[in-house]
């Protein structure tokens, strides 16, 4: 007869071995948790997929790639060899439900399938209701029934070629369509997590004028600010935008009014935006609040950036842009992120002005190629990833025959892939840092606290790149285009000696190291690090991207100084 306790060691062996046959079952059947969004240990908020953080390395497909699958056929391989792990791709509501009531989901099972099989992560983005402030992806039914999916009104009461939000038939329409996608997904994927995330529509907004002027639109305009918004942006008054707060104040800060008495000003239309804003989020909040109860995979809303000296019209008046965050956090809690496409000039103050209210950066569209930018994408890469602890990166267009074969992105993606265990970990951390050269700039640094890194730049190409503290006394410097000297901080300490310096890369989380560089390579191992670490400056090439390891040894100072000489 077994004693109580051996019976309760049984027990417990009993319930552990089912456990433990119950997560082997799961692992065999290939199952997977739903990408979820979760914090690093420095606050940083990063997609787990699998229940693995990952960066989303990505690219966004032009707007008809995905439209078909003989369409995709010869880009999948293109995808593959340009190192991305993630591939932004559309999926149109007119192609979804062509009648209503029925739908066609072939090429949405066919383009997870094709990613699954070269282990690619999907994005799908939701062209609804709308696409860069107009309707072009509503379907037929949709669109030629005007008296139950009313438009967009201009002052002379003219259709415009944009649904109007003010519409309940809309958004059930919308919802329904959504909903079934996610259906879709889920029966295909929730044991497999291909699809990581979702965006509801493409930069939404109103363009052309500021406000809906349907007669419907303008009698919500007479009427009170919800009470719910002025109590959010109330709440949160120290942190929302200054534009927001100052007219606001302007205006009395009156807790209850019209929203023109509320945030009227005399230019820039700022209370039609707000209007509009809000009323557009609120229905996107609706169909993701829907969408997540079919499948629970974070969404995200993307903006057409305020250029400057524009008014809401000459962009998307109402959209997720800088301007409107605020509302929008007030109005969808059920998105989770607010994106930035960020094809701007000055493209790091534009990254900043989507970090705030704990919003972190995702940039599902970059990179002008329209402007003749065709460059630009492994600089931003590696600043985004590092220096904003970014979530996604993707240029617009990746399909475009500007990456076909595009070696310094293929070769940047290839190693931001490489370093992502040391990125993930640090992203949020003081001693993480990235870097692009902007266009007079010869060079920057960076504090360490007790130790200050000096990047230069200076090659015939634009530098760039990432530095980690991986240890007190060991900088990961990786990147291209850039000399990085270190400087002591410590008192008594002031001189700078290095160690070894390895050029290398992870090898199963570890590292290996491929070359060590001193002499010609490594300014006679007293001036930092090279990258590339050519004999001759002028071998040093754009899709030589390499990382490099080297120890810092402080020293008493002498009185000779480091001279970057070869
Ligand atoms: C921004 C849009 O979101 C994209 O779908 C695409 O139309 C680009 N503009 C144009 O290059």
């Amino acid at each position: 007869m077994p004693t109580v306790n051996s019976r309760k060691y049984i027990m417990n062996f009993v319930k552990r071995f089912a456990l433990l046959s119950f997560f082997m079952s799961l692992a065999l059947q290939g199952f997977s948790v739903p990408a979820k969004l979760v914090k690093n240990d420095y606050g940083a908020t990063q997609l787990a997929v699998n229940g693995a953080p990952m960066l989303l390395i990505a690219g966004e497909l032009m707007n008809s790639s995905a439209s078909t699958k003989e369409s995709m056929q010869e880009r999948w391989q293109n995808l593959e060899a340009l190192n991305l792990n993630t591939v932004l791709m559309s999926v149109t509501w007119q192609q979804i439900e062509p009648k209503e009531n029925v739908y066609d989901f072939s090429v949405v099972e066919s383009h997870i399938k094709e990613a699954r099989a070269r282990n690619l992560k999907i994005v799908f983005l939701w062209f609804g209701s709308w696409k860069n402030g107009v309707s072009g992806y509503a379907p037929d039914w949709v669109l030629r029934d005007t008296k139950r999916f009313a438009r967009i009104k201009n002052a002379k009461g003219e259709n415009r070629p944009a649904l109007s939000p003010f519409n309940k038939n809309l958004l059930d329409a919308d919802k329904k369509a959504y909903c079934a996608l996610l259906s879709k997904i889920k029966q295909l994927d929730e044991n497999f997590g291909t699809v990581i995330m979702v965006q509801i529509q493409n930069e939404i907004g109103l363009l052309d004028d500021s406000r809906d002027r349907s007669e419907i639109a303008e009698s919500e305009f007479k009427k009170d600010v919800p009470a719910p918004l002025l109590k959010n942006l109330s709440e949160n008054f120290s942190d929302i935008s200054k534009e927001i707060a100052e007219q606001w104040q302007n205006n009395g800060k009156p807790l209850k009014g019209s929203w023109q008495t509320v945030f009227g000003n005399t230019s820039k239309n700022l209370a039609d935006e707000i209007f509009m804003a809000w009323h557009f989020a609120k229905f996107v909040e609706e169909i993701a609040q829907a969408g997540k109860k079919v499948y629970p995979i974070p969404v995200f809303v993307n903006a057409w950036i305020v250029w400057p000296n524009q008014a809401p019209g000459n962009y998307p008046s109402g959209g997720p842009n800088a301007r409107m965050l605020d509302i929008w956090k007030a109005a969808a809690p059920s998105v989770d992120i607010f994106a930035v496409d960020n094809y701007a000039d000055s493209y790091k103050s534009k990254c900043l002005e989507y970090m705030r209210r704990g919003n972190p950066l995702f940039v599902p569209e970059a990179v002008a190629l329209w402007k003749g930018d065709k460059t630009s994408a492994p600089a931003k890469a590696f600043y985004t990833f590092a220096q904003n602890s970014a979530i996604c990166f993707s240029p617009f267009a990746i399909d475009h025959s500007a990456y076909k074969d595009n070696l310094p992105l293929k070769n940047a993606y290839a190693l931001i892939k490489n370093l992502s265990p040391i990125i993930l970990k640090m992203q949020g951390s003081k001693d993480l840092v990235g870097f692009m050269q902007d266009s007079d700039k010869g060079g920057e640094s960076f504090d360490f606290k007790d130790v200050i890194a000096h990047v230069n730049y200076g090659y015939q190409f634009k530098g760039y790149g990432l530095i980690a503290r991986i240890s007190q006394d060991e900088f990961l410097v990786a990147g291209t285009g850039i000399n990085v000297s270190f400087e002591s901080k410590i008192p008594n300490l002031k001189g700078m000696s290095y160690g070894l310096i390895k050029e290398g890369k992870l090898e199963n989380g570890k590292w290996k190291t491929l070359k060590y560089l001193g002499g010609d390579e490594a300014f006679a191992g007293i001036g930092g690090v090279r990258i590339p670490a050519t004999y001759l400056p002028e071998d040093a090439k754009e899709c030589d991207i390499s990382a490099t390891i080297i120890k810092i040894i402080p020293v008493e100072s002498t009185s000779a100084k480091n001279s970057l000489i070869f």
